[in-house]
């Protein structure tokens, strides 16, 4: 069985292609909103978590499921696979404990790079079309890889690490979470013709809408689907938003 988490579908593609025929898939913000916390194993059942990295770790609302989760049985099989922009950080290590916490261990940590969804802070943008589309002509060939070797059972650590891991994930990850993890920041401009893409795309359900225009309702991660699905770029968050591209995974 596979729990993944998603907010502008590259994980979702990823979990759904690394999965195998029949598996079970289970989206985790709706095993949230079911509070669904209790997975019996089938014999020689693998378990897979497939999730964006955020910040250098796994996403918070990740972590706190995998807390929440009660697995009855013993995985055969564990792995994790996070799709990021370019660096995760001592995501394997953080991800790694949670799983410890519950008894489980980790048998495989493996990254895909594929384009970046990022875009709240001075100097982070989306991927130029270009690497975007070199980034996923990349991931095309890099999943096939990840699925052989989750087929194989391997026992591997293919993270992406780029430098500096301890400032990012140990020190950096928690004042992002203070500061910066907040829909307080979202507002709409006048381009926005009240369409609902914004709340049909966010897969936390936190959007609602009052005189036609989108409100935010206090659950949110910061995906940044509803700024990314935006028809007309209408939606922002603070000012940094405000020159920045848009991008999420559209299957061919
Ligand atoms: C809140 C947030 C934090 C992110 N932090 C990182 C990061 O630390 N390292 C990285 O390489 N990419 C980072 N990214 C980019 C995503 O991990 C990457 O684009 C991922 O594939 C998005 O997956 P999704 O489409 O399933 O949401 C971040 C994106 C968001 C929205």
């Amino acid at each position: 069985m596979i729990f993944f988490f998603s907010g502008l579908g590259n994980s979702r593609y990823v979990a759904e292609k690394l999965s195998m025929e029949g598996e079970r898939m289970f989206f985790i913000p709706e095993l949230e909103r079911n509070q669904c916390y209790r997975f019996v194993l089938e014999k020689d059942e693998r378990l897979g978590f497939v999730f964006p990295v955020y910040c250098w770790r796994a996403p918070k609302l990740v972590s706190d499921f995998v807390a929440k989760m009660h697995i009855e049985g013993k995985p055969e099989y564990t792995f994790a696979v996070a799709t990021c922009g370019d660096d995760c950080g001592k995501t394997e290590r953080y991800f790694r404990k949670d799983l410890q916490r519950k008894g489980l261990a980790l048998d495989a940590a493996i990254a895909i790079q594929m384009p970046n969804t990022y875009v709240n802070l001075p100097g982070m943008d989306v991927d130029a079309v270009e690497i975007s589309t070199e980034k996923l002509q990349k991931a095309e060939a890099r999943i096939s890889e990840v699925k052989t070797l989750l087929e194989q059972k391997a026992r591997v650590s293919q993270m992406i690490v780029t430098g500096a891991a301890s400032l990012k994930s140990d020190v950096v990850q928690p004042l992002f979470y203070k500061f910066l993890v907040t829909d307080k920041k979202f507002y709409t401009t006048d381009a926005c013709v009240g369409c609902g893409l914004c709340a049909e795309n966010c897969p936390l359900e936190n959007i609602s809408f009052a005189k036609g225009r989108p409100q935010w309702n206090g659950n949110c991660t910061t995906c940044m689907s509803c700024y990314h699905h935006c028809p007309h770029h209408a939606i922002q968050f603070g000012k940094t938003t405000l020159s920045k591209g848009q991008y999420y995974f559209k299957e061919k």
